[in-house]
């Protein structure tokens, strides 16, 4: 295999230090290089274990920044392109949605742009050289393809019809990535996942945040009746996928990744106040009492549900666990990084930067 180097944008946030870990500890032969702003959600003690990895490299730049941008592609000449770093809560976006379309559109577009201009003139020569060729992952969402009603999947031919903020600003990027491929034959692939859940998840989102509430006996908010539905896959699964499409997957081509694992949001939570008593040695049924029902996300969609036949097929990836398993493990790691959780709600990773970073 040549040797790549391979810039992964994002990579201090939750999916993105698991494509981090994988390629730094799976292709030692790789320069793997992580360009984080370092929001609220990214969070370098995500990659404490690989952060002194001779193949691994951290730069802190945000990706609408393009003078920054170029300096790291002239000074690193990445052939690859994993692009994850996102604004990504639905929830933020409804109350602050220009957030969304400064770093998910016009920051994507900003690094279109100088990686475009980057593979045609700067650097094209020493990739060549290395016996590489230049591509762009971009990582997007099912919630383009809107919402479904009870039956039906979303499959790479679904027309787009995002319906909050978060979902138009990912459109919007995916959108002008395959502009890009068509206008300045950019080469790129794209995938679309459904929702993840695993290790290192920050607890806004549904599953860190109820095992939070759980353990710390608060309320779990359950949005409106809890009868939406997400197809909930395990992010090391996800981060698999990303591998094989950014290895296998073919030029100009969407790959839609899923778990076939539907479930009820309130199911979910049930099923999640379950595994949480007999872990914390609580009566059955005893941290289900902390379920409150709380008023709607607006313009809520009513189910995901992605159909993986295409990646399955085409380039033979499959989910490698049961959500039973993946859950297991996941309460599992948030019991056991009490002080991870410690930091993030509290911000003093932002300390962790500057006692480890700022130097290098
Ligand atoms: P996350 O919010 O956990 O992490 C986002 C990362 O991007 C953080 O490290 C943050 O610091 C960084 N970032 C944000 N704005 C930036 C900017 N302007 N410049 C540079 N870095 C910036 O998100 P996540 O859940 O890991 O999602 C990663 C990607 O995967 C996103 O593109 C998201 O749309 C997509 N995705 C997420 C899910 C999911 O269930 N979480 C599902 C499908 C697709
Ligand atoms: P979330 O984890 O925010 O992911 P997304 O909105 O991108 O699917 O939410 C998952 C589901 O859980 C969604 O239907 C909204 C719901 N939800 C709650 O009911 N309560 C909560 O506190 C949160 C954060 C989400």
């Amino acid at each position: 295999m040549s040797a790549r180097t391979i810039l992964i944008t994002g990579g201090a946030g939750f999916i993105g230090s698991h494509v981090v870990r994988r390629f730094v500890t799976r292709y030692p032969q790789y320069r793997i290089i992580n360009l984080d702003a370092l929001t609220y959600a990214g969070n370098l003690e995500n990659l404490r274990d690989v952060e002194n990895a001779a193949n691994y490299a951290f730069v802190k730049c945000d990706i609408r920044d393009a003078e920054g941008l170029k300096k790291v592609f002239a000074e690193h000449a990445p052939d690859g392109v994993i692009h994850l770093a996102a604004e990504s809560h639905v929830d933020r976006s409804i109350s602050d949605p220009m957030a969304f379309v400064n770093t998910n559109v016009i920051g994507t577009v900003t690094l279109l742009n100088v990686a475009k201009k980057a593979w045609a003139e700067l650097i094209l020569n020493s990739i060549l050289e290395r016996g590489a060729a230049p591509r762009f992952y971009h990582v997007s969402t099912d919630e383009v393809y809107g919402s479904l009603h009870d039956d039906g999947f979303f499959t790479e031919e679904t027309p787009y019809d995002p319906q909050s903020p978060y979902s138009a600003s990912k459109a919007a990027s995916d959108h002008f990535v395959r502009a890009y491929g068509n206008t300045y034959k950019l080469p790129f692939v794209l995938s679309n996942c459904s929702n993840n859940y695993g290790s290192h998840h920050f607890p806004e989102k549904l599953i860190p945040l109820m095992i939070n509430n759980i353990r710390n006996n608060k309320p779990l908010p359950v949005y409106g009746k809890g009868e939406n539905v997400r197809d909930w896959l395990w992010v090391e699964d996800h981060a698999s996928a990303i591998d094989t499409v950014f290895h296998k997957g073919v030029n100009g081509e969407t790959y839609n990744i899923g778990g076939h694992n539907e479930w009820k949001n309130i199911d979910l939570v049930h099923l999640l106040c379950s595994i949480m008593d007999k872990k914390l040695g609580r009566a059955e049924g005893e941290s289900a009492k902390l379920i409150t029902y709380v008023t709607d996300r607006a313009g809520h969609d009513l189910r995901y549900a992605i159909d993986a036949g295409k990646i399955e097929r085409e380039l033979g990836w499959r989910p490698s666990i049961t959500f039973e398993e993946g859950l297991e493990r996941t309460v599992d790691w948030y019991l056991a990084n009490q002080a991870w959780l410690e930091h993030v709600t509290s911000g003093d990773y932002q300390r962790y930067y500057t006692a480890h970073y700022a130097d290098r």
